[in-house]
């Protein structure tokens, strides 16, 4: 990655957004922000307001990694029972079953289908272990979303959305939006939940090196249930993704 590349990126990004995090941070408290959103083609309330689900917007936190790494994280389910031990995952529950991959052809998102996992808490208010069903969605390189069982209300999805704000190759500001059902929890122990997950994931992806991801070579073992980790590094390549990419020194 030379440094006119990501001179290059920050500035797009810049440009892109245009608010600073304080004026940010204040508009999400204005009416005007609570009224965007996807809504259908007749307008009106958001999908998520009109479906009843909570939006609660869990602010930022900041990792020395690269935001391709943070993503690659966020798809991934093998660490669940040793790093969210308790919550996402519990030994020996630490089999990932069998899951599929595919690329929209319309849209060229990657999901990640007919994913489940054994939780004792899928969420901040989950009072039993569910087997939660998970389908995993890539907008963007920086961008993605899961969809999972409400442990609350049977036969729902909530929704977790990952945006990471690259601040240059190996630092970010990662960024959570929950979209569900909760009708007893206030969002202090909504986004205070949400930041003990990531909290656990934080040392972990700072520890990785190299920082930024590489998508080339045999630096890292993959096995059957790192599909959606090595179909992303593909998807990135195809893409010619260089921005938080690990280069490998040239002889
Ligand atoms: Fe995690």
């Amino acid at each position: 990655m030379s440094t006119s590349d990501s001179a290059t990126t920050i500035r797009a990004f810049k440009q892109a957004v245009n608010m600073s995090p304080k004026t940010l941070a204040a508009w999400l408290e204005t009416p005007e922000s609570k009224e965007v959103g996807f809504k259908s083609s007749e307008g009106g309330e958001s999908v998520g307001h009109h479906s009843g689900r909570r939006i609660v917007d869990c602010g930022g936190i900041g990792v020395a990694s690269s935001g391709l790494r943070v993503v690659e994280n966020f798809l991934d389910m093998g660490h669940f029972p040793y790093v969210h031990t308790g919550t996402l995952g519990k030994v020996p529950h630490t089999t990932v079953a069998p899951y599929r991959v595919a690329e929209d052809p319309q849209t060229h998102e990657l999901w990640a289908l007919d994913c489940h996992f054994y939780q004792p808490q899928a969420s901040a208010s989950a009072a039993d272990g569910i087997d939660a069903q998970y389908r995993y969605r890539v907008m963007q390189p920086f961008s993605a979303a899961l969809y999972k069982s409400c442990p609350n209300r049977a036969g729902t999805l909530d929704v977790i959305a990952l945006f990471v704000q690259p601040l240059d190759d190996e630092h970010v500001v990662a960024h959570c939006l929950l979209v569900l059902f909760e009708d007893r929890l206030g969002d202090a122990e909504l986004i205070g939940f949400q930041h003990m997950i990531f909290g656990q994931d934080k040392p972990i992806l700072e520890s990785q090196r190299p920082r930024r991801l590489p998508l080339e070579g045999e630096l890292e073992a993959h096995m059957r249930c790192d599909l959606a980790s090595v179909s992303y590094r593909r998807w990135l390549k195809a893409r010619g993704m260089r921005f938080g990419v690990h280069a490998p020194a040239t002889a």
